[in-house]
C-alpha cells in the first residue's frame, strides 16, 4: 500500500453523510433477499446502471432502494446493519459518525417507529468506546407532511443521541416546500437540519434549490447541480456542504473525479465534510473518498488534515468538536 494512501486510512475521520441502510454490506444484502427473482433483479439494476444517463442512474437507484427495503423486515435486520456498519467505520478509523435513517415500523404497526429507533440507538451504544455515532432521522420525500411531522416528534424524544433532521428520497419529487412547516419547527425547537440539493440537472430542481437556501439548513447535501448564484450565496452564506464523491460521481455521470465540484468549494476554503452516503450500495470506504480526491486535486497531507480538523466544527453535536480535534491532533503529532 503506498504512504498516502496509508495515510488517508490510518487518519482519524469523521463522517457527516452515511443513510444507514445505503451502508448495508452486499454480502448481507445478498443474503437478505429471500428469492431468486429479487437476486435476479439486483444483478439486472447493476447491469442496467452503467448505461443510463443521471435520471436514470438516479432511478435504478432507488429501485436498489426498495428492493432493499422490501428485504429488511424486522429489528434483528436493522441491528445486523447498524453493527455492521459501525464495525466497518471502526475499521477504516472513523472516529465520530451521524449515520441517518428514516424510521419505519414493522408488522403492520406491531413494532413502532420508536422500536426501530431505540434498535440502532442500543446498537450504537454498545460499540461507544469505538466510535462515537450519532442519529438524524430522515423525511423521505414521499411522506405526508403528518409523517414528517411524526419523524420531528421522534427526534425530539430521542435527544440528545439524535442530533438532526434530513430530508432525502427519489430527487424526482419536488416536495420540500410543502416539509417546509415541519423544517422551521425543527429550527425553533434548535435541532439541526441537513437537505438533500441540486441532486438532478432540471429545471425544477433548481427552482427548489431557492427554496432550500432561503430556509438556510445547517448543511447541504451534494449541491451537485446549481445556478451561479445558488453557488455565490452557498459561498457568501458559508453553508457548509456534505460532498460524496463516489456517490456523486456515479449518479453525476461524471468521466472523473477532476470534473468534481470539490475542488471548487475546497480552494475556497468553504465549510466541507468528505462523505460516503452509501458506503454498501456504491461500495466505497472513506479513506478512499479521501484519498481519490487527494490524487485527483493534488491534496496535500498538510491540507487534507486542515479540511478535517474545520469538519469537526460541522457536526451537529457540538459537544464532541473538542474530542474529535483532539483526537486529530494527536495523530498528527505522532506521524
Ligand atoms: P435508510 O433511510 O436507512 O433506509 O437509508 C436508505 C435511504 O436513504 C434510501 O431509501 C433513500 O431514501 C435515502 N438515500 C440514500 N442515498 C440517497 C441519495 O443519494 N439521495 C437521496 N436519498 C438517498
Ligand atoms: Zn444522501
Amino acid at each position: 500500500m503506498d504512504d498516502l494512501r496509508r495515510f488517508c486510512q490510518l487518519l482519524p475521520k469523521i463522517e457527516l453523510h452515511a443513510h444507514l441502510n445505503g451502508c448495508i454490506r452486499t454480502s448481507t444484502f445478498r443474503q437478505l433477499l429471500s428469492s431468486t427473482a429479487d437476486q435476479l433483479r439486483l444483478d439486472a439494476l447493476d447491469k442496467e446502471f452503467q448505461s443510463g444517463d443521471t435520471h436514470a442512474r438516479m432511478a435504478n437507484v432507488f429501485e436498489k432502494f426498495a428492493l432493499l427495503r422490501s428485504c429488511v423486515t424486522n429489528l434483528d435486520e436493522i441491528r445486523r446493519i447498524t453493527r455492521e456498519t459501525l464495525e466497518d467505520f471502526i475499521t477504516d478509523h472513523i472516529i465520530y459518525v451521524e449515520l441517518r435513517t428514516r424510521p419505519r415500523s414493522f408488522d403492520n404497526g406491531a413494532i413502532p417507529m420508536s422500536s426501530y429507533v431505540e434498535a440502532i440507538l442500543e446498537t450504537m451504544k454498545q460499540y461507544e468506546n469505538q466510535i462515537c455515532s450519532r442519529l438524524i432521522l430522515s423525511i423521505d420525500r414521499t411522506q405526508t407532511v403528518d409523517q414528517a411531522m411524526e419523524t420531528l416528534k421522534l427526534a425530539e424524544r430521542y435527544r440528545p443521541n439524535v442530533v438532526g433532521l434530513d430530508l432525502s428520497g427519489d430527487p424526482n419529487v419536488k416536495s420540500f416546500e410543502h416539509f417546509l412547516p415541519v423544517f422551521n419547527l425543527a429550527k425553533q425547537m434548535n435541532l439541526s437540519t441537513t437537505i438533500h440539493i441540486g441532486e438532478l440537472p432540471d429545471a425544477e430542481c433548481l427552482r427548489e434549490n431557492d427554496l432550500i437556501l432561503d430556509f438556510k439548513p445547517s448543511r447541504l447535501g451534494h449541491f451537485n447541480f446549481r445556478t451561479n448564484e445558488q453557488e455565490q450565496r452557498v459561498i457568501k452564506e458559508q453553508i457548509p456542504l456534505e460532498i460524496c464523491p463516489t456517490s456523486n460521481l456515479l449518479t453525476m455521470k461524471l468521466a472523473n473525479l477532476t470534473e468534481h465540484h470539490f475542488n471548487l468549494f475546497h480552494t475556497r476554503r468553504h465549510p466541507l465534510a468528505i462523505c460516503t452516503d452509501d458506503s454498501g450500495l456504491m461500495d466505497c470506504c472513506l479513506s478512499s473518498e479521501i484519498y481519490d480526491l487527494v490524487q485527483s486535486f493534488r491534496i496535500t497531507k498538510e491540507e487534507i488534515c486542515e479540511l478535517m480538523l474545520q469538519t469537526c466544527n460541522l457536526i451537529f453535536d457540538k459537544n464532541q468538536i473538542d474530542f474529535c480535534q483532539t483526537k486529530l491532533k494527536e495523530f498528527l503529532t505522532n506521524i
